[in-house]
């Protein structure tokens, strides 16, 4: 049974009509099945374990870190790749074990750092020299050693939206392959630190499976000569990556993407990482909206509806689709319509869709924009003055507010008046 579908006319959630909830919560909101989590986590690790791939599954906890979520995929077996003092804070506060976090990001600061080595974490992953050099110096000034693993940037394309694209040798992130001899050197002259993996991650919602495979084997070969050369490795960290459906798209099967990794372990005896973000969470939310008014313009139609670009900003950001599709189920045969969906954000870019076929949809009517559970929350703002979206957990029959919407005092009151003003 899928997390998301239509019964007797009417989207469902696990067993809860989303109708109900909106009814209850009020719209906008973002709710998120239990069951879809799970079962997106199950069938990562099942294909690892098939493809006879021993590893941590670290949630990258960017995608979509309300502590609901990383509680739920926690119980389930998971760690947490963290970017952030807060994400490392938001880990451990969701009980993740120190010993399956992982410390990513190129500009941790010193701070973060001292953060992450006193929960006693299992690694930082290291993108500059400098970086490091600030990490010996927190290291050993508390009297530990940091763990690490040097990012690697394999130039490989992504072959994904250039913003999400991490891997090519223009971009911020790694050390390029030809330098990691002489930064090896450099780290190894350092104190309090001690080299233990090499990590990669060439980009976000990867559709095609090559770039992995060659990114990978790059990784797999440079972690065979530093280690013959003495280097005392023990884990390769694979990054995250894998894409979603959210169209037409056909992302890597599972069992592919585990035989790209399975394929370069071959004699490499290293313990294995994957940070996986929007595969684990991303399909198992939607953010449910109201329509406030169809407004019949020139040569378009718009549904102007109560969510925004500041609630979900990826299609304004990255031309992102969402499905779009009514609370109440259309008839098989209903006549569809091409709208433009849009937000009451006062500028044009506050665009869901644009001429996207539709059933009739009039004001009240509620809808479900489909695959938001990875990266819609947590970028979400406050932009024109607008609420947050609460967030909401189903498990089964159940639903909880996992996040409030916060009320106008609270907003305002979050600026405070100078002596000079007041
Ligand atoms: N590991 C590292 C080092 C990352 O930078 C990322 C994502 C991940 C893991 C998780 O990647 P995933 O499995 O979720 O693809 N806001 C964009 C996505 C940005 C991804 C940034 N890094 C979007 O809405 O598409």
């Amino acid at each position: 049974m899928s997390s998301f579908e239509y019964r007797n006319g009417k989207l469902h959630v696990e067993s809860l009509p989303l109708e109900d909830i909106a009814r209850e919560v009020g719209t906008p909101f973002f709710c998120y099945s239990t069951q879809a989590m799970v079962n997106a986590y199950n069938s990562f690790s099942d294909a690892l374990s098939k493809a006879g791939v021993k590893g941590t599954i670290c949630y990258a906890l960017k995608a979509n870190s309300n502590q609901s979520v990383i509680k739920t995929l926690a119980k389930a077996g998971a760690g947490a790749d963290v970017v952030s003092e807060g994400e490392l804070r938001r880990a451990l506060a969701a009980g993740v074990d120190p010993k399956k976090i992982v410390f990513a990001g190129v500009g941790k600061k010193p701070s973060e750092m001292a953060a992450g080595l006193k929960a006693g974490i299992l690694q930082f992953n290291v993108e500059s020299l400098p970086e490091l050099e600030a990490l010996s110096q927190v290291a050993t000034q508390l009297g530990v050693t940091a763990p690490i693993a040097f990012r690697i940037n394999p130039d490989v394309d992504a072959k994904t939206h250039a913003k999400i694209s991490t891997g090519k040798a223009d971009n911020k992130f790694g050390i390029d392959i030809p330098g990691v001899r002489r930064f090896v050197e450099q780290a190894e002259a350092l104190p309090n630190i001690a080299i233990e993996s090499l990590a990669v991650h060439i980009g976000s919602q990867l559709t095609d499976a090559s770039p992995f495979k060659d990114a990978f084997q790059r990784l797999a070969t440079l972690y065979k000569e530093l280690k013959s050369a003495g280097l005392p490795l023990k884990r390769i960290d694979f990054g995250g990556g894998l894409g979603i459906q959210y169209n037409d798209e056909t992302p890597p099967d599972l069992s592919e993407y585990a035989a790209a990794v399975s394929e370069v372990l071959e004699g490499l005896d290293a313990e294995c990482i994957f940070e996986p973000g929007r595969f684990l969470v991303g399909n198992a939310g939607v953010l449910v909206t109201e329509t406030i008014y169809v407004k019949e313009g020139t040569n378009r139609r718009f549904l102007i509806i109560d969510a925004a670009m500041n609630d979900l900003i990826r299609p304004s950001l990255y031309d992102a689709w969402h499905d779009i599709i009514p609370l109440n189920q259309p008839a098989a045969n209903a006549q569809l319509t091409p709208c433009d969906i849009v937000g009451p954000i006062c500028e044009s870019g506050d665009t869901f869709a644009q001429q996207r076929p539709l059933p009739e949809v009039k004001a009240g009517d509620f809808l479900a924009m489909e695959s938001a559970g990875a990266y819609g929350a947590v970028m979400a703002s406050n932009y024109n003055t607008r609420l947050n979206a609460p967030e909401v957990l189903v498990k089964s029959d159940q639903f909880a507010v996992v996040r409030k919407r916060i009320d106008y005092d609270t907003l305002i009151k979050q600026d405070v008046l100078p002596d000079w003003l007041s």
